[in-house]
């Protein structure tokens, strides 16, 4: 059991979650495991599954994440798609953005120093804050659902793991301890508003307004080999998540997938 006073219970997280179904684990593999095999088997549209400790916490490409028992916001949302057309990436810029919007007006932290590192990375002074991955569950040949599996770093021995150049932790910007049920329950309302707008230019466009690298130049590699698979300008976005990156041979290309960094200052 964790020893923190706001340490997560199936009570705590039933009086912030109201009406909602959830599952609340103490240790899980994975609560992206959970949420795929509940919504399997039926789960409801919004149902969520909390853990205060992962043994196989999973990030994008097949990376680990890692938190002790009671220093992180765990947790994973069952969305089914309202039609076939929606494509699965807006359900990740609906989780960023109201991540993103929960932090600032919830904890009231600046918004100038929270942004969206592409695709759903969140920042706090140009850390990693938050990661989410989206997970997609099929019946037969159909995609039914989506699994958004997000962690946020509250107090995370970032020391300890090895973490500190690379990530941060919410509480210490915070003025108030974090109470996590409560930030999950408004991150959560924010995700229903958003996931049912997933389709909205509204959604694209706060989603785009968030982003931190746009205009700068930046690096597309492979994040499994680490090979660049281009560097230039960030132009810009499109409404299917791709980032336009500009070579300085004037081609424009559509990246997908991979790891995006900041090579240098802004080309005006
Ligand atoms: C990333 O940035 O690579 C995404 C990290 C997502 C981590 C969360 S923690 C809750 C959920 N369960 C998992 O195994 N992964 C996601």
């Amino acid at each position: 059991m964790s020893e923190h006073p706001e340490a997560l219970s199936a009570e705590r997280l039933r009086m912030a979650l109201g009406e909602r179904a959830f599952q609340f684990l103490e240790t899980t593999s994975s609560t992206n495991d959970v949420a795929q095999r509940w919504a399997a088997n039926g789960a409801p549209h919004g149902a969520v599954v909390v853990a205060e400790f992962q043994t196989e916490g999973r990030g994008r490409f097949g990376r680990r994440w890692q938190a002790p028992s009671g220093t992180a916001l765990l947790f994973s949302v069952v969305l089914y798609l309202a039609h076939l057309s929606i494509l699965p990436v807006r359900y990740g810029m609906a989780a960023a953005v109201s991540v993103r919007s929960a932090l600032i007006e919830l904890l009231g932290l600046d918004p100038s120093v929270v942004k969206l590192k592409w695709p759903n990375d969140i920042q706090l002074h140009g850390r990693k804050v938050c990661g989410i991955l989206l997970e997609p569950l099929w019946r037969g040949a159909s995609l039914e659902a989506i699994i958004v599996g997000v962690g946020i770093n509250v107090r995370v021995p970032l020391d300890e793991l090895g973490l500190r150049a690379i990530a941060t932790n919410l509480e210490p910007y915070c003025r108030a301890p974090i109470d996590r049920a409560l930030l999950l329950a408004d991150i959560l309302k924010r995700l229903d508003f958003w996931s049912e707008n997933a389709e909205s230019s509204a959604l694209f466009q706060t989603w785009r307004a968030a982003l931190n690298m746009l205009g700068k130049r930046v690096q597309a590699a492979d994040a499994t080999t680490g090979q660049q698979i281009v560097a230039g300008q960030a132009l810009d976005v499109g409404e299917d998540g791709a980032l336009l990156v500009r070579t300085d041979d004037g081609q424009i290309h559509r990246v997908f997938a991979g790891e995006v960094t900041l090579q240098g200052p802004k080309v005006e």
